[in-house]
């Protein structure tokens, strides 16, 4: 596995002879929307890892953190068309292409790793990566699990909605979190993931939210004091592959690389549960941020983030998927 760290033009895959049989090493791009140091770059250089050892070296994966083969959202354009090989993103940012994913962005759905896991894997998880092939053109070959978003901001504790007053709160272009501001009484500014630490630098906006491990490894500490300890949505981020790229492989090849696929995920999942308590420790502690509890264990947030549930029932497939899911939680319908 090799980090690039380089800007360069939006990469063209290699050619793909070798895993059709050829014995021709090659490299493949993986672009990572996050800095080295997240969830991100754990999935995918494990990932990275496995499959060079899987291929003895017959596979590299060369990883372009910090977004620099482009916005997230771009690369799933590229990886669409052939153009890069690998990406891993956060789910909020595959939701425009493959609406039915969003119901995991849906405020307040998945609230806590465990739930997280259970929308991602088996029957359920295999029908989101045949949505996204069918969508999107790639195929979801494993999962960050990253935490829960916290809302972070340079200007004051924020613990009710009506905190928000005044301020100029970043989200992605997601429809679904762009409502679930609206719905806490404020007008958020959609911005691309690449864009946000200079537009928090540079007070352009105020805050933003993402999980704990996510905040340390994009050193927004150094632009942001406080953080709200919420969680109104849960961050995943999947590895897609370019569909195109995945049907150029022989059958072992492709095996092989879902094999890789899940061996990351468990990983992802360990690292989560190991590392998230001390890096909101150390947030605190060595980089000064104040933490402050939602009010009443953050129930007005709740109860008005979740009245937009049925404004998106017929982009996630219907109010049935949303209840089959919370199902699967075990939890009542909506
Ligand atoms: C976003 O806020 O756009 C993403 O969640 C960022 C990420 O990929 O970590």
């Amino acid at each position: 596995m090799r980090i690039q760290n380089l800007i360069i033009p939006v990469a063209v895959s290699a050619a793909g002879l070798a895993l059709s049989g050829n014995a021709m090493a090659e490299t493949w791009k993986m672009a990572l929307g996050d800095a080295a140091g997240g969830t991100q770059y754990e999935l995918g250089s494990t990932f990275a890892d496995l499959v060079e050892e899987k291929t003895d070296g017959e596979v590299t994966v060369e990883l372009f953190p910090n977004g620099q083969l482009g916005s997230e959202q771009d690369t799933v354009n590229s990886a669409s068309m052939g153009l890069l090989d690998l990406s891993v993103l956060a789910i909020n940012n595959i939701t425009p292409f493959s609406p039915t994913v969003g119901v995991m962005t849906l405020p307040y759905v998945i609230q806590g790793p465990e739930d997280a896991r259970t929308l991602t894997q088996g029957a359920i998880g295999e029908e989101l990566t045949e949505n996204t092939i069918r969508d999107a053109g790639v195929r979801i070959l494993g999962w960050a699990y990253s935490g829960c978003r916290r809302l972070t901001n340079s200007a004051r504790p924020v613990a009710e909605p009506a905190d928000l007053d005044g301020l100029n709160i970043r989200v992605p272009k997601n429809e679904i979190m762009i409502s679930s501001y609206q719905a806490w009484g404020v007008n958020p500014s959609p911005l691309a993931w690449s864009e946000t630490f200079t537009a928090l630098q540079q007070g352009v906006v105020d805050g933003q939210d993402n999980p704990y491990i996510t905040i340390d490894a994009m050193k927004f500490y150094e632009v942001q004091d406080h953080v709200t300890d919420s969680c109104y949505v849960f961050s995943m981020e999947p590895l897609i592959i370019s569909e195109g790229k995945f049907q150029s492989l022989s059958p072992e090849m492709q095996e092989l690389v879902l094999e890789a696929g899940q061996e990351a995920t468990s990983h992802s999942y360990d690292y989560l549960l190991a590392t998230e308590s001390d890096i909101k420790r150390r947030l605190v502690e060595e980089h000064g941020m104040e933490i402050t509890q939602p009010a009443n264990n953050e129930q007005e947030w709740i109860d008005k983030a979740t009245s937009i549930w049925p404004d998106f029932y017929d982009s996630i497939g219907g109010k049935e998927k949303l209840d089959a899911d919370l199902a699967a939680l075990g939890r009542d319908p909506a």
